[in-house]
């Protein structure tokens, strides 16, 4: 089936291994195993445990342990409303391959990660993106969304905490998308991959799970959690769509690592120590960031509400992707073009990650932009 290339992911393929200042990453910085078992302070049972595993396929479908503790992320789920994928990256496509067939109109919310835009098209659905605007702080507009959405809409795509623009939907206005899809009775499809990053009081956002039947998650334990390496994710969704999700999955998976299940259990099991972790350090980051902006007359942006990145506007007449190259090869710094997302004259940065790095980064960066 052909599919279009992924922007975002091939510019990674080719920059990020000589990036000498990486400011394209979306991760808060990893945790090792080591980090990650000292934790819960059983460390050497722990250990112990790993080792003594035997490595077998494990639980299909994901350990009752694990989706015990991923229910805890939201309200009145137990296991039945929940599978275990590979990454968000694998529950993203499950979904859309269980959901979506040749014709089906989809709205896919854009900025937003690629796969929500040209799975859909690679399948044939009638695909409409709704772009969101910087001047509505990257929110949408509900009248314009209503309309694009209709009363023939299959599935509505999107992603919230958004990346690339680090804007969360209010509590009020996720209700109201509810109510737009409701008249279609399309199902919502929400990446929910830095929920758990709201920078500011419950780090935890509304989940579209927890207040539309036909809502589903998608998260990981990718960045909230610092495990990117345990490649390890899940859907919540109600009983039905959770076993249409299954068949399909039966075809793809088996299951996920025995080893990938048991550590996420770990650090799921303490979220609370290791979101709060990470929310210190992404308002770290966010306010070296924002320092910078408010210093640097080239630069203007949205401020983040929650996850690790910002799109911010740059105010030359270069195209993104010219820039980010010439900008890495001069002097090594990595950012992410605006129109890897389809939008130019954007650039995404992200500010979880070695703040040291981020400053000297950022300085750099604006040294070169006022040459240019
Ligand atoms: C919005 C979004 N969805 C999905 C993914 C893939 O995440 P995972 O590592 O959980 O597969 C990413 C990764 O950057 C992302 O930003």
């Amino acid at each position: 089936m052909k599919i279009n290339r992924f922007k975002v992911e091939e510019w990674f393929n080719k920059y990020e291994y000589w990036a000498k200042y990486d400011l394209a990453d979306t991760c808060v910085e990893a945790l090792s195993i080591n980090e990650l078992i000292e934790i819960p302070g059983e460390n050497f049972s722990t250990v112990e445990e790993i080792f003594s595993r035997k490595l077998n396929y494990g639980d299909i479908h994901g350990s009752k342990r694990l989706k015990s503790a991923i229910a805890t992320l939201y309200d009145n789920k137990t296991e039945d409303n929940i599978t275990i994928t590979h990454g968000t990256i694998g529950a993203n496509q499950l979904v859309m391959l269980s959901l979506i067939e040749p014709y089906d109109k989809v709205v896919t919310i854009i900025p937003t990660y690629q796969q929500h835009y040209s799975i859909p098209a690679s399948f044939g659905a009638n695909l409409t993106t709704y772009r969101l605007r910087e001047e509505n702080n990257w929110l949408p507009d509900l009248d314009e969304l209503e309309k694009l959405v209709g009363n023939d809409t299959k599935v509505i795509c999107m992603n919230n905490p958004n990346n690339p623009t680090g804007a969360i939907i209010p509590d009020d206005m996720l209700y109201k998308i509810v109510e737009i899809a409701k008249k279609s009775n399309a199902y919502i499809l929400c990446d929910e991959v830095y929920r758990g990053l709201k920078h500011d009081g419950n780090p935890f956002s509304l989940s579209i799970a927890d207040i539309y039947d036909k809502g589903i998650s998608t998260g990981s334990t990718s960045k909230v959690f610092s495990l990117a390496g345990l490649r390890l994710g899940w859907i919540v969704g109600n009983k039905e769509i959770i076993k249409q999700i299954n068949h399909q999955r039966e075809y793809n998976t088996i299951s996920v690592g025995i080893l990938d299940d048991y550590f996420a259990s770990l650090a799921i099991e303490n979220k609370d120590k290791i979101v709060s972790r990470n929310i210190e350090k992404v308002n770290i980051g966010k306010k070296i960031l924002t320092d910078w902006i408010e210093k640097e007359p080239l630069i203007t942006s949205v401020i983040p509400q929650g996850g690790t990145t910002a799109f911010v506007k740059y105010h030359k007449n270069i195209p993104s992707e010219k820039l980010c190259s010439k900008l890495q090869e001069e002097t090594g710094v990595m950012l992410l073009p605006g129109e890897t997302f389809e939008y130019e004259n954007y650039l995404r940065i992200g500010y979880g990650n070695n703040f040291e790095a981020l400053k000297k980064a950022l300085f750099i960066f604006s040294n070169w932009l006022n040459k240019q």
